[in-house]
C-alpha cells in the first residue's frame, strides 16, 4: 500500500510554532535511517530520542545514552529522512551548566543536520535553555514525568495530581517558554494539568501520557507499532501488532528454509 502524502511541507520552527491553536502536531521517535525514511514525508517531526538506549540498546533506562551515540543515530536518521525535522534529544549529564550545554549543542550542530535539540527541565533548567536560544539553538523543553529524573525521583511518577503540582508545572512551562524555546513535550502528566500548561503558553505542547488537550502528540515509534511486548502503558495505541507479525514472518521464513521451498526457482541465479 502506497500512502500518497501532497501535503507535505518542510517544518522550521516558525512553521511548528504556527500549529499552535490552528492544528494538532504529530512527532515520532526514530533511531535508524531505514524507519526514518518511512516517516519522513507523514510526521511532522522526528525526534532522535534517548529513549533509544531501552528500545535499540535494551538498557533499563535512559542515563546511560551518550552523546556520541546520539549523534550516530542522529545521522543514521538524518540520512534516511533528510526532508525530516529532526530534533536530537540531549542525554543526561550534556547540559548540567549553560557553557557545557552549549559546547555541546554546538557539537550536534558541527556533527549532524539536526534542526533543534530536546532538553529535559522546568525552571530549574531554564537558564540553561536561555543560553542555548540567544546562542542560535533551537530548542524543545521536555517537563513533567522527565525519564532522565527517574532515579532522583525514586521511579516514573505520573504529574500534576495536585494543585501546587499542577502550579509548578505552569511556571515550568512559562519559564521554558520565556527561555525560547519553540515547543515542549509535556509527558506523564494528568490531562487536567495538561490543559492548564497548554493554556498558559503560547508555543505549542507536544503531549505523551498527557491527554488529548496538547497541540500535538509525540509516541515511541516501538511502542506505537507493537514491537514492544513486555508491558504496555496506558497511553500507548497499538497501530500494528509488529512485534507478533515479525514473529510470524521468521517463522514463516524459517518453515520454507526447512522444506526447501524457499528458495523457489524464480529466485535462483
Ligand atoms: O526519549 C524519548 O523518546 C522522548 C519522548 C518519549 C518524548 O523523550
Amino acid at each position: 500500500m502506497s500512502i500518497i502524502k501532497n501535503d507535505f511541507e518542510k517544518m522550521n520552527v516558525t512553521k511548528i510554532k504556527n500549529f499552535k491553536n490552528n492544528k494538532k502536531l504529530t512527532m515520532i521517535t526514530a533511531y535508524d535511517a531505514l524507519f526514518a525514511k518511512l516517516f519522513e514525508e507523514i510526521a511532522d517531526m522526528i525526534l532522535v530520542g534517548d529513549s533509544l538506549n531501552m528500545s535499540f540498546a535494551g538498557k533499563p533506562d535512559t542515563l546511560s545514552a551518550t552523546l556520541e551515540q546520539m549523534i550516530y543515530h542522529t545521522n543514521a536518521v538524518c540520512t534516511g529522512a533528510p526532508k525530516a525535522f529532526t530534533i536530537l534529544d540531549m542525554p543526561f549529564g550534556t547540559y548540567i551548566n549553560k557553557d557545557e550545554a552549549l559546547t555541546n549543542a554546538i557539537k550536534v550542530y558541527q556533527k549532524t543536520n539536526a534542526a533543534a535539540i530536546k532538553i529535559e527541565g522546568g525552571e530549574d533548567r531554564a537558564h540553561i535553555v536561555e543560553h542555548l536560544t540567544s546562542n542560535s539553538i533551537a530548542v524543545m523543553g521536555h517537563i513533567g514525568l522527565m525519564p532522565q529524573y527517574v532515579r532522583s525521583e525514586g521511579g516514573y511518577k505520573v504529574r500534576g495530581k495536585t494543585i501546587e503540582d499542577t502550579e509548578q508545572l505552569v511556571r515550568d512551562a512559562i519559564a521554558i517558554e520565556k527561555a525560547g524555546a519553540f515547543a515542549i513535550v509535556v509527558e506523564g502528566v494528568m490531562s487536567e494539568a495538561a490543559k492548564k500548561i497548554t493554556e498558559a503558553i503560547s508555543i505549542p505542547t507536544i503531549g505523551i501520557g498527557a491527554g488529548k488537550v496538547t497541540d500535538g502528540q509525540v509516541l515511541v515509534w516501538s511502542d506505537m507499532l507493537g514491537f514492544f511486548e513486555d508491558f504496555k502503558p496506558k497511553f500507548v495505541r497499538h497501530y500494528m501488532k509488529g512485534a507478533q507479525e515479525v514473529k510470524e514472518a521468521i517463522n514463516q521464513y524459517r518453515n520454507d528454509v526447512q522444506e526447501a521451498s524457499f528458495p523457489a526457482k524464480e529466485e535462483e541465479y
